[in-house]
């Protein structure tokens, strides 16, 4: 009856299959002719029962997103949910692959739903800026309870199919021909005989519903928000059901989405979205892959032991290669603390564990990386010692196989350069810790073939990564990036800021964390020892290192750390020092604003997007933002620093790195050409040099 939906009978059973390629998402296109489908199914007087199933790899993965922020073509998913349930005989979803969103919802119309074994349901909307405007808010805690309906709405994490069955959202599992068992299911249902109460009539969850604890679960949620408000608009919601009839709490619900799809966090989290799939799409995505069995890692450090825990916790077997028997022993010491820890938390079985480990074997000797198909170093960030373990990979490797470098500064072209086959050397700069951090940003060097970059990209999926290719220049996009953003930190303390102040700032702004805290966390030491390297000072953050101060894992750095606590606390020593240093140069301190926190880090963080765009170091500027959601914390409901821009206004960027160049001269404010196209064509794409 439609290319995207299609009528079978058998006997009294009405089978609709639903089959809206890639995802069976509920477009417009999909809507009119199930809508038809319905209200015909209904007044069929020889139809028993009407089963929903879907064609693919999956049943309906929601609303479709493209359609969000245009006018809503009728009928929308709330219509069709009213007129599922307006069908007396009974109704059943059977359920493969995912039931996500406005899918959910669609099965929530139905008096049943059955499941495959693999299957997947979820209401992952909050990711997506919103909560279901389906009627999932109202309709899954009458099946499930409100206490994990709002576990579930406000974490947007699926559960599998035999919890859902445990927690009453599913009836029956089933394994093999999930429309057979559907269709027997359906009829064995008619042959019993009605009356099917619909979900919206049913209150099996909300029976015993603890309100109390209800809103201390919310209030913990909102607390966790960091300033987004879909969480805090879904505990609402779910608040609703339990207090409210069926159809106030349902309007309450549609006017609690309409708000939110129209709000620029919404409109964030869909760019985010889609930028992250977008990021995956390469040019060279058509040619054939390389062959990766067996993954080496060279260096047992901090990166190299999150790196063999990605690969290995991938599937993949790993050696792992380090200078001598000890540091090897370390390093496999650290990843088996890393595991335990994991165990402990209940993340992970100890038989999981020793399978994980059971992945590893552990060498000194480099003739053992001959069978691996990818080998990633990690060893010092020193370009001598690179080029040495590359000149040595080159006596061993195999023909073909993919030699990687995790540098986060040193110039891959150079590196590639120094070998026979730089057609085969690549980046893989992961963050650190690498087995958690999703962000890998992939460096295609001058050389590299596009068949070792699309072997990467397919990698980096398989393990779970979020992979940004990214061409070669110094700190790459994240971390060059990062340094314009803290290329005014000293001067902002020194003029009168306080760490705390701007830490704030940047916490009340969204992120996890301000720059003074995350440089506690990961080492002050660090960027101590790359100044250096590069001849370069930092008077303040120099002369805490120089006083052992190093962060977190010292008890002091910007902040004290006391009795290994990681909460930070100012310390007057440091604003002492700082007052000091500003003394001798002769600055006075003066009050400084928030805005010109943002103004001087964020602005700055921005133009260097720009200047990365123009170079084509970055293929998108949606890149950019999957490279600082994922690596950095931006926060997600600014949807990266490119996208904020344009909420922002390139204009007003502009006017103030210019008014802050005039000021300091620096060539951070000086603004990039294409933050001008931007401002003039409100699209950072116009001019890319891509
Ligand atoms: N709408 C429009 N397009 C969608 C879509 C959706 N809901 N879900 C996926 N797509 C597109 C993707 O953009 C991608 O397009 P591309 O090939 O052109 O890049 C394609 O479908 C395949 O998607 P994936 O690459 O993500 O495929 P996977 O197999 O890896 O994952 C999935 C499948 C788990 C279903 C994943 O796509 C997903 O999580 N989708 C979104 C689910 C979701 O958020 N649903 C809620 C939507 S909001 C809603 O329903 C509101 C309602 O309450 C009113
Ligand atoms: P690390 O000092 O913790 O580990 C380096 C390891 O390499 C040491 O265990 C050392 O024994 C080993 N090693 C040195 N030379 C070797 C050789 N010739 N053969 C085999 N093993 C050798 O250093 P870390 O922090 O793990 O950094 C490694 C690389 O990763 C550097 O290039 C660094 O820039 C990069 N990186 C570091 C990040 C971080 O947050 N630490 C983040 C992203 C990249």
């Amino acid at each position: 009856m439609s290319d995207f939906l299609r009528i079978n009978r058998d006997g009294g059973v009405a089978i609709v299959t639903i089959d809206n390629p890639p995802v069976n998402a509920l477009s417009f296109h999909l809507r009119e002719p199930l809508m038809q489908a319905l209200v015909e199914l209904r007044d069929d007087a020889s139809v028993a029962a009407v089963v929903i199933v879907c064609a693919g790899r999956t049943f309906v993965a929601g609303a479709d997103i493209t359609e969000f922020g245009k006018p809503v073509q009728q009928p929308d998913l709330r219509a069709i949910v009213a007129t599922l349930e307006s069908i007396t005989k009974s109704t059943v979803a059977a359920i493969h692959g995912t039931a996500l969103g406005g899918g959910l919802e669609l099965a929530l119309g139905c008096h049943f739903r059955v499941a495959d074994t693999g299957a997947k349901l979820g209401l992952p909307e909050v990711k997506l800026g919103l909560l279901p405007g389906g009627g999932g808010t109202v309709r899954l805690p009458r099946l499930v309870g409100a206490l994990k309906a709002l576990k579930m709405i406000v974490s947007g994490a699926p559960i599998s199919a035999t919890e859902a069955h445990a927690a009453g959202l599913v009836d029956a599992v089933f394994e093999g021909d999930l429309t057979t068992h559907a269709v027997n299911f359906a009829r064995e249902l008619a042959r019993k005989g009605g009356p099917f109460t619909p979900v919206r009539d049913r209150d099996d969850g909300l029976k015993e519903t603890d309100l109390a604890a209800l809103d201390a679960e919310a209030a913990d949620l909102a607390r966790k928000a960091r300033g987004l408000d879909a969480p805090i608009a879904c505990a609402l919601s779910v608040r609703n059901a339990v207090t409210l009839p069926f159809d106030p709490a349902l309007a309450a619900e549609r006017a609690l989405f309409v708000k939110l799809v129209g709000s620029d966090q919404s409109r964030a989290q869909r760019h985010l979205f889609f930028a992250e799939r977008e990021a995956a799409k390469i040019s060279a995505k058509d040619v054939v892959k390389r062959r990766i069995a067996r993954i080496g890692v060279i260096g047992a450090g901090t990166m190299g032991g999150g790196i063999a825990m990605a690969f290995a916790n991938g599937g993949y077997p790993v050696t792992l290669l380090e200078t001598s028997h000890e540091a090897l022993q370390r390093g496999l010491a650290t990843i088996d603390k890393n595991y335990s820890v994991s165990v402990t938390r209940g993340s992970l079985t100890e038989d999981a564990k020793r399978q994980r480990l059971a992945q590893f074997t552990g060498s000194t000797d480099y003739a053992d990386l001959a069978d691996c198909d990818l080998i990633v170093e990690a060893v010092f960030e020193d370009m001598a010692v690179k080029k040495e373990v590359f000149g040595k990979l080159e006596a061993v490797a195999k023909p073909g196989a993919i030699l990687a470098t995790n540098t986060s500064y040193l110039d891959i072209d150079e590196i590639a350069a120094s070998t026979s086959r730089p057609q085969d050397v690549v980046g893989l700069h992961f963050f650190s810790p690498a087995n958690v951090m999703k962000l890998l940003e992939i460096v295609r060097a001058q050389r590299t073939a596009p068949d070792a970059l699309a072997t990467v990209v397919d990698l980096a999926r398989r393990i779970g990564k979020v992979a940004v290719v990214v061409g070669v220049c110094h700190g790459f996009v994240g971390n060059r990036m990062l340094a314009a953003r803290g290329s005014e930190s000293e001067a902002l303390l020194l003029e009168g800021a306080t760490p705390r102040q701007i830490d704030q700032v940047f916490t009340d702004f969204g992120w996890p964390m301000g720059p003074f805290q995350m440089g506690d966390l990961a080492g002050l030491d660090i960027g101590w020892r790359n100044r250096k390297a590069q001849g370069l000072t930092a008077v303040i953050a120099d002369t805490l290192c120089e006083q052992g101060r190093f962060g977190q894992k010292t008890g002091k750095g910007f902040y004290l750390y006391e009795n290994g606590s990681r909460t930070p606390v100012p310390d007057p020593q440091v604003e002492a020092l700082i007052r000091a240093e500003a003394d001798e140069k002769g600055i006075a301190p003066r009050a400084i604003s928030a805005e010109e926190i943002i103004e001087r880090t964020l602005y700055p963080l921005i133009n260097e997007g720009a200047k990365i765009l123009e170079e084509g170091i970055a293929a998108r500027a949606s890149d950019i933002d999957i490279v600082w959601v994922n690596g950095y914390g931006f926060p997600v409901g600014k949807g990266g620093p490119m996208f904020w821009a344009g909420l922002e206004g390139a204009g007003k960027i502009i006017e103030r790195l210019e008014y802050w160049h005039q000021r300091t001269g620096k060539d951070v404010f000086k603004p990039a050409p294409l933050l001008k196209t931007m401002a003039e064509t409100g699209s950072w794409e116009a001019g890319a040099t891509v």
